[in-house]
């Protein structure tokens, strides 16, 4: 797995703190190869969580990711997942490891800053699903 997508949330951006978060992902050994801020409409919003979707907290998601724009990056790194998942720390904030992007950066469950792909496969998806082929880079 080379290869991860992040999006930095609504409430992050809103708070500038966008700069910070790409410096961490950046020092910690992530290669930035494709960037860009865009706003999800509803229907976006739904079908990127759409594994979620009979969960209790669906709707509060779905609502918040559209509520501002956001930044979406593809990074790249051995063992991209699993590495970044662990830069960013627990999806509660209250859990969060110290250090993680999540205990510096996040307010709650819902509003905790940033999004780090699961799987190689949604890596893959979700790259797709925001960056065409001219916007995916090798360098
Ligand atoms: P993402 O990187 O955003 O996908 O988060 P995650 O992989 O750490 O968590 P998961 O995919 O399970 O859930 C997606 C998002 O739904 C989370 O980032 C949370 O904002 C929200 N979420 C998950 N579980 C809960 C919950 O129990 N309560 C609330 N309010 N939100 C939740
Ligand atoms: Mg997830």
């Amino acid at each position: 797995g080379k290869i991860t997508l992040t999006m930095i949330k609504p409430t992050a951006v809103k708070e500038h703190h966008v700069g910070d978060i790409l410096a961490h992902i950046e020092h910690a050994g992530f290669k930035i190869i494709g960037l860009k801020m865009t706003q999800m409409p509803k229907e976006k919003a739904m079908v990127f969580y759409e594994v979620h979707k009979d969960k209790f907290f669906f709707d509060e998601l779905v609502n918040f990711m559209k509520s501002g724009p956001v930044v979406v990056a593809i990074l790249e790194k051995e063992n991209a997942v699993k590495d970044f998942r662990e830069l960013i720390g627990s999806t509660d904030p209250a859990e969060a490891e110290e250090g993680t992007i999540r205990k510096l950066f996040a307010k709650d469950k819902t509003h905790n800053a940033i999004h780090g792909s699961d799987s190689d496969e949604n890596a893959v998806k979700e790259a797709w699903f925001f960056f065409s082929e001219m916007d995916q880079f090798r360098y």
